[in-house]
C-alpha cells in the first residue's frame, strides 16, 4: 500500500518529463491512482500522447491566475514541481493554493548541487525560495542529486568521448554527484510512494548516482577503451573572470570546479533498496 496515491506534477521539462513517466509507472502496476500532469498548454498532449493514454490526466493552468490551479490540485497527496528556473517564484503561488485544497506534501523544485558552497552567487534565486519555504511552514521536500550527466555533459558541451574528446572546465580535481534525470526520477516517486508525509516533510533527500572528477571520467574511459582522449582545458581563471561578468554557464562551471558541486553526505541513497543507479560513463560514452 503506497503512503501517497494522488499526484500532480507542475513543469514537464527537462527533469519533469521523467517524473511523470516514473509516476505513471506506479499508476499502471496499481500503486498509485492519480497522475495529473499541469501544463501551460494542451500542446503536451500532442508531443506526448503516451501519457494520456497511460492514464495521465491533463490539467492546462495558467501562472498569472491562481484560480486555475485548484482544479488540478483538488483530491491531491502531493504536488510535485519541477518549474524551469526562471519561474521558480511561482512556487509561492502553487504551495498557497495546495494548502487550500488539503494537499499533504508539496515537492519543490530543485534536482542539482548543493548551494551553499557556491561563490558566485548563482544559485541566489533558490536559497532565497528555500528560505521562504522554512517561513511559510508548509510540508516540503526536495531532492539533491548532483549533476544530470545525460544533459550537461553533451557533444555541445564539448563531451564527445565516442571519437575520444572532451573538455574539462577548470581544474577538474573536484569530485562532482551525479545522477541521472531517470534515476532521480525513481528514486523520488520511490520515496513518495514509501514514506510518510511526516517522514518526508522538511527533507532534503541527498543522493548520487556517481561520484567522480573530470579527470578521473577521463582516465577511467581511456582505461576501459583503450583509447586517448584529446583533452580541451577551460582554465580556472578564464571561467573565473566570465563568472564574474555574469556568464552563468562559467558560474556554473567554476563553482563546480571549486568543490560546490558534491552532494553533502550521508546520502541516502539507501532508502531505495535496489535503486541502482546509472554511473557518468554509462550515459556518457
Ligand atoms: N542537476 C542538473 O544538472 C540540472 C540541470 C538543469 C536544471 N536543473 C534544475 O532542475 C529544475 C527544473 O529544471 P528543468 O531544466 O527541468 O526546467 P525546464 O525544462 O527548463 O522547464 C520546466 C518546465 O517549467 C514550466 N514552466 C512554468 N512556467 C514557466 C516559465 N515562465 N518559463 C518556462 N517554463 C515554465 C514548463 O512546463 P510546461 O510548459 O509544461 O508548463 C517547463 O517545461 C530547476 O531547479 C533547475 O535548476 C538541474
Amino acid at each position: 500500500m503506497s503512503t501517497h496515491t494522488s499526484f500532480v506534477i507542475f513543469g514537464t521539462g527537462n527533469i519533469g518529463s521523467f517524473v511523470v513517466d516514473e509516476l505513471l509507472k506506479l499508476k499502471e502496476n496499481g500503486a498509485i491512482s492519480t497522475v495529473k500532469i499541469a501544463s501551460r498548454s494542451d500542446v503536451i498532449a500532442e508531443s506526448h500522447p503516451e501519457w494520456f493514454s497511460r492514464g495521465g490526466e491533463l490539467v492546462v493552468v495558467d501562472y498569472s491566475d491562481e484560480t486555475t490551479f485548484l482544479p488540478a490540485m483538488e483530491g491531491v497527496d502531493v504536488v510535485v514541481t519541477a518549474l524551469n528556473f526562471n519561474a521558480l517564484e511561482k512556487q509561492k503561488d502553487l504551495v498557497k493554493v495546495a494548502k487550500t485544497a488539503g494537499v499533504k506534501l508539496f515537492v519543490t523544485t530543485d534536482y542539482g548541487v548543493p548551494m551553499d558552497i557556491s561563490t558566485t552567487g548563482i544559485w541566489a534565486p533558490k536559497i532565497n525560495i528555500n528560505k521562504w519555504f522554512e517561513e511559510f511552514g508548509f510540508p516540503y521536500t526536495r531532492v539533491i542529486c548532483g549533476g544530470w550527466p545525460e544533459h550537461l555533459l553533451t557533444k555541445n558541451a564539448g563531451w564527445d568521448l565516442a571519437n575520444a574528446k572532451a573538455t574539462v572546465n577548470g581544474v577538474g580535481d573536484s569530485k562532482i554527484s551525479w545522477t541521472t534525470r531517470k534515476d532521480a526520477a525513481r528514486f523520488l516517486s520511490h520515496v513518495l510512494t514509501h514514506l510518510t508525509t511526516s517522514e518526508l516533510s522538511g527533507k532534503s533527500f541527498r543522493i548520487e548516482g556517481d561520484n567522480i572528477t573530470f579527470n578521473e571520467m577521463v582516465a577511467a574511459y581511456e582505461e576501459k577503451t583503450g583509447k586517448k582522449v584529446e583533452v580541451t582545458r577551460i582554465p580556472r581563471e578564464v571561467l573565473a573572470e566570465k563568472a564574474a561578468g555574469g556568464d552563468i554557464y562559467s558560474m556554473f562551471w567554476y563553482d563546480l570546479d571549486m568543490g560546490g558541486g558534491e552532494v553533502e553526505k550521508p546520502l541516502d541513497n539507501d532508502l531505495f533498496p535496489g535503486w541502482n543507479p546509472k554511473k557518468v560513463l554509462d550515459v556518457v560514452n
